[in-house]
């Protein structure tokens, strides 16, 4: 089958879906078009729940921050009852975008054109003189889904959200309660524009297979035996995988004895909100991710009484990760830009009172996944790059790639759902 690639052409994109061989990579307009990109945006991240911030950003009441999705700007604000609201950011009046700063705090939400004045809470309050019969309450802002998990903050812009993102709630927060981001602040948050296509970048992030040649600050603590069977182990890597079988055996009886999960949970794809949660071991000293494995932060989060608690990792699709550690919580989101640009942006977080200088150092707190980002960025640019050469050929994927599989299956379905409802 030949496939119209070239990007003014319009894409068949429902013959596009149906032409991805299982088992393999995607064929290269679902990275390069701007058909495809618009589809994603509207497809899967206006259909999803999607991670874009923690608690903590917005810790006190007005405290807001913007941000964009696709076409789509929300505003996400702490109303003055302390709840969490998500508002879609367009002027009730005239259309106008009405919080421009990334982040900030407001009393009211006062667009800068004609000054209409709306509560934290979305209510129109002041809109200046208004003709006779003009009613302020039908023109309040428009709502965004959110809803917090143990302080994650995801939002929906469907107007009915999966609704089996209740049970993912429930199955995961007894993995992340215990370490009680709500008790935590922002120690950094860096941004990076990764010259990819957002599947990219999520691909990436789901398969260790590069790790090894490809992250040595990394591999000082994450097992590069990661998302290897056993019977399927190469060679070189055997002593890592002992070391990781003899560190994994310790983690569980010290969870145990905390009443701690860590159990894998893994349901990457076939469901709409589909997610991987596990604590695992750390190598090194087992605590952080550091060069040495030990802690970042002395202030251990929450009340967890050791520090050797490896990393608690979870995987929501289609655009976060995450890894809780007994010292610090670092969460990262992916948002889609242009079909070869996507936002990452990586927040790490330690205890409330956790000081800096003091209890931790910022570089040695975020060095690894700085690194690890940047080195990241890399690799998916130079993937940008050859998949978009019209020698490309979507190639197999090898065993320990099986979640980047699960991701492209993951996000095909949604595609077809929303193209044949
Ligand atoms: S467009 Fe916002 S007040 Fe006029
Ligand atoms: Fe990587």
């Amino acid at each position: 089958m030949t496939l119209v690639t070239g990007p003014t052409d319009m894409l068949d994109l429902a013959r596009l879906v149906d032409s991805r061989i299982p088992g393999r990579a995607l064929p290269a307009p679902f990275y390069t078009s701007r058909e495809v990109h618009e589809l994603d945006v509207a497809a899967v991240f206006a259909t999803s729940w999607i991670f874009v911030a923690t608690e903590p950003e917005i810790g006190e009441a007005g405290d807001y921050l913007t941000l964009d999705v696709g076409p789509y700007s929300i505003i996400v604000v702490r109303d003055d009852d302390e709840q969490v609201r998500a508002w879609h950011n367009v002027c009730r009046h005239r259309g106008s975008r009405i919080l421009t700063e990334p982040s900030g705090s407001v009393g009211n939400i006062v667009c800068g054109y004609h000054q209409w004045t709306y509560g934290t809470d979305g209510r129109l309050l002041h809109a200046g003189t208004q003709a006779p019969g003009f009613d302020r309450s039908c023109f309040g802002l428009k709502p965004v889904h959110v809803r917090s998990v143990s302080g994650l903050l995801f939002v929906s812009l469907a107007e009915q959200p999966p609704a089996d993102f209740d049970d993912v709630a429930a199955r995961i927060t007894p993995y992340l309660e215990p370490h009680r981001i709500r008790g935590t602040k922002v120690a950094a948050q860096h941004d990076l524009v990764e010259h990819a296509n957002w599947k990219l970048v999520m691909e990436n992030n789901r398969e260790c297979y590069h790790c090894e040649g490809g992250h040595p600050e990394l591999t000082c603590t994450f097992f590069p035996s990661y998302g290897y069977t056993p019977e399927e182990m190469p060679r070189h890597l055997q002593p890592a995988y002992a070391r990781y079988l003899a560190a994994e055996a310790e983690l569980e009886r010290t969870c145990r004895e905390r009443g701690l999960p860590y159990e894998k949970i893994e349901e990457l794809s076939g469901r709409a909100s589909a997610f991987r949660i596990q604590r695992e071991a750390l190598d090194g000293a087992g605590e952080s991710f550091t060069r040495d494995g030990r802690a970042a932060s002395r202030r251990l989060l929450g009340d967890l009484d050791v520090a050797r608690l490896g990393r608690t990792s979870m995987h929501h699709q289609p655009n976060s990760w995450f890894h809780l550690l007994s010292d610090h919580v670092v969460t990262f989101t992916v948002l889609p830009i242009a079909p070869d640009r996507a936002l990452v942006r990586t927040t790490w977080l330690v205890h409330a009172d956790a000081v800096e200088g003091v209890d931790y150092d910022l570089d040695t707190l975020t060095e690894v996944w700085d690194h690890t980002n940047e080195q990241d960025g890399t690799l998916v640019a130079r993937a940008q790059a050859g998949v978009s050469s019209p020698a490309y050929e979507p190639g197999p994927y090898a065993p320990n790639e099986s979640h980047v599989d699960a991701f492209c299956d993951w996000y095909l379905s949604r595609v077809r759902e929303y193209l044949q409802p």
